[in-house]
Parts: C-alpha cells; structure tokens; sequence
C-alpha cells in the first residue's frame, strides 16, 4: 500500500505514514480554519518530490491565494513556475455545467500527469445545487470521475453542525476535523482523524497552530478544560 505524506509535521505517523494513494479525503472545518493551508502542506509535500499538482478552487483568485499562502512562508508562485503546480480558479456555475455532463472541467490538468489534486471547497460546490439528492449526486458523480485517474484528493469543506454536509462523509475515504474552540479565556486550535477507512490511526485531537511555516501540531499539549 503506498501511503503519500501530508506534508504536515508529524501527522504521517498517526495515520500509518500518509494518505493512501488514489484516496479522496475531506478537510473540514470553519472558516479560517486552516483548512486551506492544510491541503497546501499536502500539495507542497509532492511538489517537493517533483509531483505535479493541481488546485483546484471555487472561491478564490490565484493572485490572493498566492499572496494569502505567502504569509506563511509558501512560495507558490515559484512552483507554478518549475511547472508543477496548477491554480485553476473556476465557478459553482462552470463545474455544474460540466459535471451535469459528467464531464470535469479541470480534466486536461489531470490528464497532464497530476498526482494531487485540491478541490477547495465542496461546500462552494454544492450552492449550485437546490436539491440535497442533486448535490450528493454531483458529488458522487466527481468522485466517480476522480477515481479513474492515478491521483490522490484533498477535498475541504465548511463545517456546518446544524445541517450535516449533503453526505459527503460517507463517500470520501478519509477525515481531518478541524477545531477552533473557547477552552477559559483562549481559543485553542485542534485536529482529529475522524475517519480514515483501512487504517489505525489516532484518535487523540491534537492541538495545533497556524504561524510562519504553516499549520503545526503540538502533539504533547493537553487540552485542559
Ligand atoms: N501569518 C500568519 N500567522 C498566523 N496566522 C495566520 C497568518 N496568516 C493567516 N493566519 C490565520 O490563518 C487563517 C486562514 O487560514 P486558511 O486560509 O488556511 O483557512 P481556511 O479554513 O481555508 O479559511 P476559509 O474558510 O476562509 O477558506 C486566518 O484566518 C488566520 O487566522
Ligand atoms: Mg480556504
């Protein structure tokens, strides 16, 4: 079973070395979360191996992206320019229109050699659509589509309690919930492996914090309540 790195600092070792290959996991968590800096971690963890990726966003331009990612030291721009990340910034409308056809828009990236691939996010997706039955379909439609390919899927989307998230859980592979919590005076941070189909893996929330480098665990501080 080959298992690819997250690029996150000590999380390969709770989840038996990395994410399986050709697996499709979700990212979930609120907003500002890290759940876009997560799945940059994941992306660079290739590229510095020479892995082509791609990210594909729904939401945000590739300029502010760039500049946002930047703050926390990732140079992205210079691995768009070695040739091996692709920004493809689309449209709740455009990936409607192309997976209504059960057509990917952003298929030439991945039949360009792409072993990752960021879909950023799932929730901006399913605004396209009224129906919870339309949307979980979409979904499974993409999946469907990506499962064809040699490539491994980081999948994000905004945590939503009230409402549960038009099923997505069930169909993906893997979980990583992300945390932001009052505990006394102070809001802490966490992740939890809520799920990762074929494997042992932690079961602890692990504290963490997004600085200069990215989002870093701190796997020896306890949360005290
Ligand atoms: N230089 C920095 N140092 C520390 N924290 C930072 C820095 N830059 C950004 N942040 C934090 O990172 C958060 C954004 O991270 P990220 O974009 O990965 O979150 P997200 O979950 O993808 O957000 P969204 O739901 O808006 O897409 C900000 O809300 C801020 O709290
Ligand atoms: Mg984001």
């Amino acid at each position: 079973m080959v298992r690819l790195s997250t690029g996150v600092v000590g999380l390969d070792d709770l989840i038996e070395g990395g994410l399986k290959e050709r697996s499709i996991n979700l990212v979930v968590g609120q907003p500002g979360s890290g759940k876009s800096t997560f799945c940059i971690h994941f992306l660079i963890a290739g590229m510095k191996v020479g892995e082509k990726c791609l990210f594909v966003s729904v939401e945000e331009t590739k300029e502010k992206f760039f500049d946002n990612m930047a703050r926390f030291g990732f140079d992205l721009k210079s691995y768009e320019d070695a040739g091996l990340l692709y920004y493809h910034k689309t449209t709740v409308n455009e990936l409607r229109s192309f997976l209504d056809q059960s057509v990917i828009s952003f298929e030439q990236f991945i039949t360009d050699g792409v072993t990752r691939i960021i879909i950023d996010s799932a929730t901006a997706l399913m605004l396209a659509y009224n129906a919870e039955t339309s949307q979980r379909n979409s979904l499974m439609n993409l999946f469907e589509k990506l499962g064809k390919f040699p490539i491994t899927t980081l999948i994000t989307a905004e945590s939503d309690e009230g409402q549960g998230r038009f099923g997505v859980e069930y169909l993906v592979d893997g979980i990583f919930r992300l945390y932001y919590r009052k505990i006394g005076q102070e809001r802490v941070r966490t992740l939890e492996i809520f799920k990762m189909r074929g494997t042992d893996h932690s079961k602890q929330e692990i504290v963490y914090r997004l600085s200069k480098g990215g989002l870093i665990l701190y796997p020896g501080e306890k949360i005290l309540a």
